[in-house]
């Protein structure tokens, strides 16, 4: 599998260009654009695209260089735990099929679909320069996906997208969501990834808990509603480390290109089987002040956990310190004491990982 330079580096030979011929300057401009309006509510989003505020072909190639590295490195975390079902996979709203590629290198079939024909174009060559089999591509709604016994089922940064151009609400959501489940073949999935706002991962905690669907991840609470949902919100993020171009156009920019934030769901059609009582999930670690860390864990019982570890406690607090967001642990109730609001871990051993995201 390639890593993220490679990933840049099928980009640029896809779009004809080397290092040393980037259009630094325009491409500064489109990545100070794109990455304003993609945090942005859609419907701003969609004004600014139809008004080509965001820029053609620079736009483009941005985008697929950029945004779809991010949406790459998440679907590969995200597929080591918790990888696409046997048959074929989809991406839907696709751009260039960052998520369909990494799918592609893992061996499955893939196609893309997207109503914009500008992103497909390129992702035939991008798959090529990877390494990977070339995807079909086809040109149209995700909500008019034809076929079915899919392994899998992907929309990367294109729910909120789609959910604007139609007007949609969590009803007509619900059924898109229905029918795309329905396509997939007995073990398939179906991943959503969002971006790590407020707003944007409310939504899509609230159409978890309207549609009440079979959550694989992240909840580990699985049907009892999200327990963030009323006053705060679900997200991870993760540090970053993307290729030379993006580097350098975040440093022109003077943006933040070394973290990642995002939130997600994988969900399925059949019930997920039952993780121990104990399971959590590590939301995000905070640095209260410069004597301790406190992870934020999601239990399985629906509750949001405070888990600190002092630094003074060198082996404890190096250990949850390490632990990436998105990680399910267990608990051990004998290795830590409750202070506070929260629990305190005083035996590294008393928190065990089952699954590093
Ligand atoms: C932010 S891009 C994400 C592209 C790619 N998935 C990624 O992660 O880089 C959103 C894409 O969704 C597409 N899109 C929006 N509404 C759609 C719909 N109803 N059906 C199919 N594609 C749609 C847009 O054309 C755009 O390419």
């Amino acid at each position: 599998m390639i890593g993220l330079a490679g990933y840049e580096a099928a980009v640029l030979s896809a779009l004809g260009l080397t290092e040393e011929s980037v259009p630094w300057t325009r491409w500064a401009k489109a990545y100070e654009r794109l990455s304003v309006a993609l945090t942005e509510d859609r419907r701003n989003v969609l004004a600014k695209q139809a008004s080509g505020h965001l820029g053609g072909d620079d736009a483009r190639a941005v985008a697929a260089l950029v945004f779809g590295a991010r949406s790459f490195a998440i679907a590969q975390a995200v597929f080591a735990a918790y990888p696409p079902g046997q048959g074929g996979f989809v991406e839907l709203g696709a751009g260039c099929g960052p998520v369909g590629l990494v799918a592609a290198l893992l061996g499955h079939e893939v196609e893309l679909r997207d109503v914009a024909a500008s992103g497909l174009e390129l992702a035939p060559n991008i798959f090529r320069a990877a390494g990977a089999a070339t995807p079909k591509t086809s040109v149209g709604p995700s909500e008019g996906l034809a076929g079915s016994g899919f392994g899998g089922i992907a929309l990367a940064y294109s729910l909120n997208e789609m959910m604007a151009r139609a007007g949609a609400d969590s009803r007509v959501v619900g059924a898109w969501l229905s029918r795309w489940l329905e396509q997939l073949a007995p073990g398939g999935r179906l991943y959503l990834f969002e971006p790590g706002t407020k707003e944007q991962s409310q939504r899509l905690q609230g159409l978890r808990d309207a549609w009440r669907a079979h959550v694989l991840a992240p909840c580990p609470q699985r049907t009892l509603p999200c327990p963030l949902q009323a006053r705060d919100w679900c997200h991870f993020t993760w540090a970053h480390d993307p290729g030379p171009v993006t580097q350098r156009l975040a440093q022109m920019t003077r943006r933040d290109a070394a973290s990642l934030r995002f939130s997600w769901l994988v969900l399925q059609a059949e019930p997920v089987c039952e993780r121990g009582s104990g399971a959590a999930r590590l939301l995000e670690l905070r640095y209260p002040d410069k004597h301790r860390a406190t992870g934020m864990l999601c239990s399985s019982q629906g509750a949001v956990i405070r888990l600190t570890a002092l630094k003074r406690d060198r082996e404890s607090y190096e250990h949850l310190v390490r632990l990436r967001p998105g990680s399910v642990v267990e608990a051990d109730e004998a290795g830590l004491e409750a202070k506070g609001d929260g629990l305190r871990l005083s035996t590294p051993g008393a928190l065990r990982i089952v699954s590093q995201l």
